[in-house]
């Protein structure tokens, strides 16, 4: 079976590469670069043997688009490009709802010409807004807080309504809580260009010393120690999840949604506690105001995946925090 993967050189696109090489698909890769590398092409045949196709180019390029379908007989997409920092899309709404809509609906569109009818979509815990209740199961109620989360509701009300007017489509929603971690061969991982915005790529740059703190965003939310608590996932168990994920795309027709998130919530400082512990460092911090936008707790019920598809994270906070802290010793510029 041949999968387009979009956006197949990011952080969570190219540890899923490997795990659908490993497990027998045929991988075809569409990355602009935007934020990626193509050393990352390198890195996926060193660990799985095998080289897949790339193409570098725009999902929102229609023509581009539709030549990929043309040459390769594309039978499932699993769809990850995507712009997807938060901030920036509170700068810049138009560049996210334009680039994220349009590449989503290209892709569609194409799809549907071409007779390629199985689509995994990269959505977030995001769309559950400030949840009511924990742990968030699928049919909580949507809500958003940023551009970059409404980009991925609309593409998810997108999909429902194509779901209703198609009845050829097989749509998988899976809905990721936090990714950290690595590759454990160092070869892949999280490496973002100029300041991390998000947590883990920030320790990690603390723990080397080329940022001098951590800010902890906050230390009076309703947690147990007052830190902003999460559910951090192994970055290669969520790419397990998306071969799960395929599996069920391709013996249904319709809409289907899935928590990939562990069911654990850990808080600020239980991630920089473990990450001390585990690697052996110091990653000095300091208590600065909230952070606008951030909630106090965010944890999935990984039930529904569990039972439908057989999804169940494996690997835990321990494994995270030392693949990720690896990734960067082995691969940090001097
Ligand atoms: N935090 C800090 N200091 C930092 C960065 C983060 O204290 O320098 C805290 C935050 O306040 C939060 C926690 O660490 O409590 C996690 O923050 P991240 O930025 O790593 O992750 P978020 O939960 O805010 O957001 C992530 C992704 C989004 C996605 C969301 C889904 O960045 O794309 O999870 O819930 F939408």
């Amino acid at each position: 079976m041949k999968v387009l993967v979009t956006g197949g050189l990011g952080f969570i696109g190219s540890h899923t590469c490997v795990e659908l090489l490993n497990s027998g698909y045929e991988v075809v890769i569409v990355d602009n670069l935007s934020n990626s590398s193509i050393d990352v092409l390198e890195k996926i045949e060193e660990i799985t043997s095998k080289r897949p196709k790339f193409y570098d180019i725009d999902v929102c390029d229609k023509e581009e688009v539709k030549k990929v379908f043309r040459v390769n007989k594309i039978d499932a997409v699993i769809h990850f490009a995507g712009y997807k920092a938060v901030g920036e899309s509170v700068r810049e709404p138009l560049k996210y709802y334009r680039n994220n809509l349009d590449s989503t609906l290209t892709l569609l569109e194409v799809m549907k010409k071409e007779n390629c009818h199985n689509f995994v979509f990269s959505s977030s815990a995001t769309v559950y807004g400030n949840p009511k209740e924990l742990p968030i199961k699928e049919d909580f109620p949507l809500s958003t807080t940023n551009p970059y989360g409404t980009t991925k509701l609309m593409i998810e009300r997108i999909l429902a309504d194509l779901s209703k007017a198609d009845k050829e489509m097989s749509i998988i929603v899976l809905r990721y809580f936090n990714p950290i971690g690595a590759h454990k061969s160092g070869l892949l991982g999280e490496n973002p260009r100029g300041i991390p915005n998000n947590l883990m790529p920030y320790i990690v740059r603390v723990a080397t010393k080329e940022l001098e703190m951590l800010s902890v965003f906050g230390n009076d939310y309703d947690t147990h120690d007052g830190t902003g608590v999460r559910d951090y996932i192994h970055v290669v168990d969520l790419a397990k999840g998306h071969i799960k994920a395929l599996e069920k795309c391709v013996r249904f027709k319709g809409i289907e949604y899935y928590n990939l998130g562990t069911g654990t919530g850990y808080s600020v400082l239980d991630l920089v506690k473990t990450f001390e512990e585990v690697n052996n460092v110091k990653v000095p911090y300091k208590i600065v105001d909230r952070r606008p936008g951030d909630i106090d707790a965010c944890y999935a019920d990984p039930g529904k995946a569990y039972e439908e598809i057989g999804f169940k994270a494996e690997l835990g906070i321990e494994d995270m925090c030392r693949e990720s802290y690896n990734y960067i010793l082995k691969n940090k510029s001097d």
